[in-house]
């Protein structure tokens, strides 16, 4: 067994090797991904992934807490992130309020928050009150309504000082770690250079701190539509549907259950 990453272990690997973070939902996917990754993110994508919504916008607290104590149980030995749901942390108060639900209801190791330099005093007060902070910066699923889609950033120059500053502002404020997404790779990489603490991307290129990628599209289960940045290591969803189609086939003949199978 793998020993568990703690914030200080997620730090030295800066400038020494990839971090290795992967999304789960529920105590059994985060069981089979405990002995290969250093970190489990519950993350609200789960309100598409899982609820099937169609953005991550209408997740709420009681969903996260309720996915991060699955994950928690089945992944007891790895650093577990609890994504903070859109709405939640808008002011300090709110923030901290519903930051300390995560502590004290979960086994979550940290809370991650979207935003860059307009968040980083939430950033700062969490962190002042005891709670470990990954910060998310580059495209924010949660503004997606917002800003009328996913963009991609970082092609323009304003957009590239924008977000090394953002990178900057939460790292002062004192996040242990963050997330870089949908941001072309030479800025990706350019702000990963720029700060002291491991930035892991998720469609940001290879030169940057560590990888995250959503378990139901690496695994190739969700199959509406397949990001750029998504490498599909199994075909999930044909590997589903054709077991699926033979264990009905096999009831519908009688082939199952076989002797083996039967009391
Ligand atoms: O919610 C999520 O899964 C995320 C990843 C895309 C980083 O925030």
């Amino acid at each position: 067994m793998n020993k568990k990453m703690t914030i200080n272990s997620i730090q030295k690997t800066k400038g020494i090797r990839p971090l290795v973070m992967i999304t789960a939902y529920d105590a059994l996917f985060a069981k089979l991904f405990e002995d290969s990754v250093d970190m489990i993110l519950v993350g609200d994508s789960l309100n598409m992934s899982f609820a099937g919504r169609k953005d991550t916008l209408t997740a709420t607290m009681q969903q996260m807490i309720y996915h991060t104590n699955a994950v928690c149980n089945g992944a007891k030995n790895t650093f577990v992130v609890c994504d903070m749901p859109f709405g939640t942390y808008t002011n300090k108060k709110d923030a901290l309020k519903n930051a300390i639900k995560v502590f004290q209801q979960t086994d979550a190791d940290c809370v991650k928050i979207e935003g860059g330099a307009d968040k980083a005093d939430i950033v700062k007060h969490l962190v002042d009150n005891g709670i470990a902070v990954c910060g998310h910066i580059g495209l924010l699923p949660q503004s997606v309504r917002g800003e009328g889609g996913y963009k991609v950033k970082g092609r323009d120059p304003k957009e590239q000082q924008q977000l090394i500053e953002d990178a900057r502002a939460i790292e002062e404020a004192g996040a242990f770690c963050m997330v870089i997404e949908g941001v072309i790779s030479e800025v990706a990489s350019e702000v990963a250079s720029c700060i002291d603490i491991p930035v892991i991307g998720i469609g940001a290129g290879s030169d940057v701190d560590g990888q995250v990628l959503v378990f139901s599209d690496m695994l190739g289960l969700f199959e509406e539509f397949t990001p750029k940045f998504v490498k599909k290591y199994i075909n999930g969803a044909t590997l589903v549907k054709e077991s699926v189609k033979r264990y009905s086939n096999e009831v519908k003949t009688r082939e199952f259950p076989e002797d083996m199978h039967t009391y």
